[in-house]
């Protein structure tokens, strides 16, 4: 079943609160309902909004939104190990991590409170605390526009990265997601190598499912903004991968700068956005109605009533500072429409 909407507003569907319209937004719930859509209008122009966590709308939208409703979740498999589960693309991301560690099973506790849904999880592969949608993810199926089909991709095809993925990539704008399948684990396997989360979880009485949860939306809670309060998309930008000898020099001048290995990359390192715009004197920082988070400088937040273009001349401000600071480029993560 599908819903036309006209002249909609998104203001309730985008974290940033941004009071854009679009011309037509369709609510779908499975493949058929795609199909016999594009069968009809064929729209030239179209992207799709999830619940709207880490889109920026910089004007009204003069084409075809898609939002997924179906939120179903089903068991493909169950042994003594894992068990195999498809959730449909609208299902709320929070929700599936609390049903899994409400079953014992491992593989996303760490992903906890990450305002998301299913669907949007494997585009940009989202991660916190040393943990990334990829290491669950077996399956993802979208209908791919082009081709009017159904078609189904493994983990390795994804081509996961760092935020990254085929998704944002070759398959840009030719797919709509419409179900994820993950492999969770019966075996404990904590993965509390990441900041604070030892400490937390200690504190709760070690590493159970339920304490690892529990100590994650705690940290959380304490960095990162609500957007039902203040309107934000969580980090707006990426912690840039630069060559091994750029983070030498600075590590020189900034001893204590964090940085992080990347995987199966010797000449590349990670830098945290956030130290470096932090370091820039901007943590806390306000441009009227917008403004750097004042616990976390990755995160950019409307105050209310900001637009698009606000918060992206935020953006750019800040991406200069740092430039000038440090001589390094930093790059929004959140789709800017
Ligand atoms: N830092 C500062 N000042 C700040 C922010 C960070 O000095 O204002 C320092 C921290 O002290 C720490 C380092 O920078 O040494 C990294 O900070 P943190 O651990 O808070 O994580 P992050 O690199 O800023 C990433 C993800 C978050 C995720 C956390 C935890 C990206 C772009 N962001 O942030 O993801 O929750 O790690 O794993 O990779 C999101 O994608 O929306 C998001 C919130």
């Amino acid at each position: 079943m599908k819903r036309i909407y006209s002249n909609i507003s998104l203001a309730e569907r985008n974290s940033f609160g941004v009071r854009q319209q679009a011309a037509t937004l369709v609510e779908f719930e499975c493949a058929e309902d795609l199909r016999s859509y594009f069968e009809e209008f064929n729209p030239e122009k179209w992207y799709v909004l999830g619940a709207g966590n880490n889109t920026l709308f910089m004007q009204d939208y003069d084409g075809v939104l898609f939002t997924p409703i179906n939120q179903e979740r089903t068991i493909l498999a169950s042994t003594d190990e894992y068990v195999d589960v498809r959730a449909e693309a609208a299902h709320d991301w929070d929700e599936f991590v609390e049903w899994s560690v409400n079953e014992g099973l491992w593989g996303v506790e760490n992903l906890s409170a990450i305002p998301s849904s299913v669907g949007a999880a494997p585009v940009q592969n989202i991660g916190a605390y040393g943990a990334e949608a990829k290491d669950a993810i077996i399956v993802v199926e979208y209908f791919d526009v082009e081709s009017r089909s159904v078609v189904r991709l493994t983990n390795e095809e994804c081509r996961f990265a760092y935020r990254e993925s085929i998704f944002k990539q070759e398959l840009k704008g030719r797919v709509i997601i419409l179900a994820v399948e993950f492999r969770l684990s019966r075996k404990a396997n904590p993965n509390l190598g990441y900041g604070d989360v030892i400490l937390e979880v200690e504190s709760r009485g070690g590493a159970t499912l339920r304490n690892i949860r529990e100590a994650i939306c705690a940290i959380r809670a304490r960095k990162l903004p609500d957007p039902k309060i203040l309107g934000n998309a969580g980090s707006f930008f990426k912690n840039p991968i630069v060559e091994r000898s750029v983070a030498d020099n600075l590590l020189q001048t900034y001893p204590d700068m964090p940085h992080y290995a990347v995987t199966g990359d010797d000449d590349h390192v990670k830098l945290a956005a956030g130290w470096l715009i932090d370091k820039s004197g901007l943590k806390g920082y306000r441009d009227g109605v917008v403004g750097v988070h004042d616990r976390q400088a990755l995160v950019l937040v409307n105050h209310g009533g900001a637009t698009g273009g606000d918060v992206m001349r935020l953006a750019g401000y800040v991406c200069s500072k740092v430039k000038e600071n440090f001589g390094v480029e930093i790059s929004p993560e959140v789709n800017v429409i």
